[in-house]
């Protein structure tokens, strides 16, 4: 029996037709996932009057923010250009989040030009921006409220190392922007980090903001940012979302009675809501015996996932071709010109040239952080919605690579 936790078919499609229609490599997602993720959150938060602000910047295909869009949820873009993206996909401006970091003042002038929620993490844009828009704009503020959290170093966000936020120390400064250009600061927002797995660095943070809030008289909305651990490895203890939900909604309302009126909580989450849909199909290409260990070429990398040779992630693969055969010890490489391991000394079941690998929880920062690096192309994106599996990507072409080359007459 093929195991429901490595699926050879999503809403009843075989992963098998997938690869053969739209070839491999292919970045698959699975709808429903994502829909039962935004309600999940949305029943562990149902105290409270909650937003759901997706992180575009996690997966960012128009079709799948059309997914998030008709489920309820809003967007949290960290560019114009992701900005650009939600809008194509029917968000309304008010629906979008729009927060940079180290972007140049004309950028944010776009945003506003577009008319999303503007998030400043940054006293000397804020400045321009007061000097700007002055009260005419509302803005939020994001803090850094200096809490180590996160899986690893480069995805921690809110120590006292970090570039992000207005740092809980820079307080007077950014009473004093506020009150030169009488600023109307409408949300507070912290985000702490990526894979955080303790519900109580979601208090802390959100404490942080309701200690700052009562010097903020016209708030709408604290933000709570995202960071949910969602499950790599087999057995990971992963974020319970209940019982964040459940702590931070009493501390909510607790904190709303204090204010004296009720605000908006938002979350934004990326990983959680995307990871576990998105599966990466490859084919191998080769399988090499050396003395020391037996590696399974495919024919794909770190150009298309490079979480494992970045943060050292951990991805579950499977054998699709052969589930049943004998486990024998592999190592799981891609045809990048660098050690490119995608996978480590795994037990799976014996693997053939040509057989079908998947690589489990590739939706959040898979394809949104592939690159054409060895000159590869990049892969394309299928999203299995009502039980039908549809091209959201087509794979790129050798002219993409070319197309915006100036070759010179030498
Ligand atoms: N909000 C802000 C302001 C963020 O910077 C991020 C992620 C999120 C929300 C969503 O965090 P999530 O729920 O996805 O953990 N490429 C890394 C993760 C980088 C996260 C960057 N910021 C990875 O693949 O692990």
């Amino acid at each position: 029996m093929p195991s429901v936790q490595n699926p050879s078919k999503i809403q009843g499609i075989s992963l098998k037709s997938i690869a053969l229609q739209f070839g491999t490599p292919v970045y698959v997602y699975d709808g429903d996932k994502i829909v039962s993720q935004i309600q999940a959150l949305k029943d562990a938060f149902s105290g409270v009057p909650l937003k759901i602000k997706y992180a575009t910047k996690a997966l960012s295909n128009i079709s799948i923010l059309k997914v998030v869009r008709a489920s309820g949820g809003g967007v949290d873009a960290v560019s114009i250009e992701e900005v650009r993206l939600c809008l194509l996909a029917g968000f309304l401006p008010n629906e979008i989040m729009y927060t940079p970091n180290c972007v140049s003042f004309e950028e944010v002038q776009q945003a506003v030009d577009f008319g999303v929620m503007i998030n400043l993490d940054n006293l000397s844009i804020l400045a321009q921006f007061g000097q700007t828009y002055g009260n005419t704009v509302p803005v939020c503020i994001r803090i850094n409220p200096h809490i180590m959290a996160g899986g690893n170093a480069k995805i921690s966000v809110g120590h006292i190392h970090s570039k992000f936020g207005i740092s809980i120390h820079q307080l007077e400064e950014l009473f004093a922007v506020i009150a030169d250009y009488k600023l109307l600061i409408t949300g507070l927002h912290v985000h702490t980090g990526s894979d955080i797995l303790d519900a109580e660095v979601f208090l802390k943070g959100g404490n942080v903001l309701f200690d700052l809030a009562f010097k903020f008289p016209d708030l709408k909305f604290l933000d709570f940012g995202g960071g949910f651990k969602v499950g790599y490895k087999p057995g990971d203890v992963t974020t319970d979302i209940f019982e964040v939900g459940s702590k931070v909604t009493a501390a909510f309302q607790e904190f709303c009675r204090q204010y004296g009126r009720e605000l908006e909580l938002w979350l934004e989450p990326g990983k959680f809501l995307v990871s576990e849909s998105g599966y990466l199909l490859v084919k191998t290409n080769v399988v090499k015996q050396t003395p020391q260990l037996t590696f399974v070429g495919v024919d794909s990398g770190l150009n298309h996932l490079i979480r494992p040779m970045l943060y050292d992630a951990y991805h579950e693969v499977y054998n699709l071709s052969n589930p049943e055969g004998n486990p024998k010890r592999y190592n799981v490489v891609g045809y990048i010109c660098e050690t490119d391991t995608l996978a480590a000394d795994r037990s799976l079941s014996e693997i053939s040239s040509g057989d079908l690998i998947v690589i489990k929880n590739a939706g959040a920062y898979g394809f949104s952080m592939a690159s054409n690096y060895n000159s590869r192309l990049r892969p394309a994106e299928v999203l299995v919605w009502k039980k039908e599996a549809k091209l959201i990507r087509k794979r790129e072409e050798f002219d993409d690579l070319v197309k915006n080359q100036v070759v010179l007459d030498l």
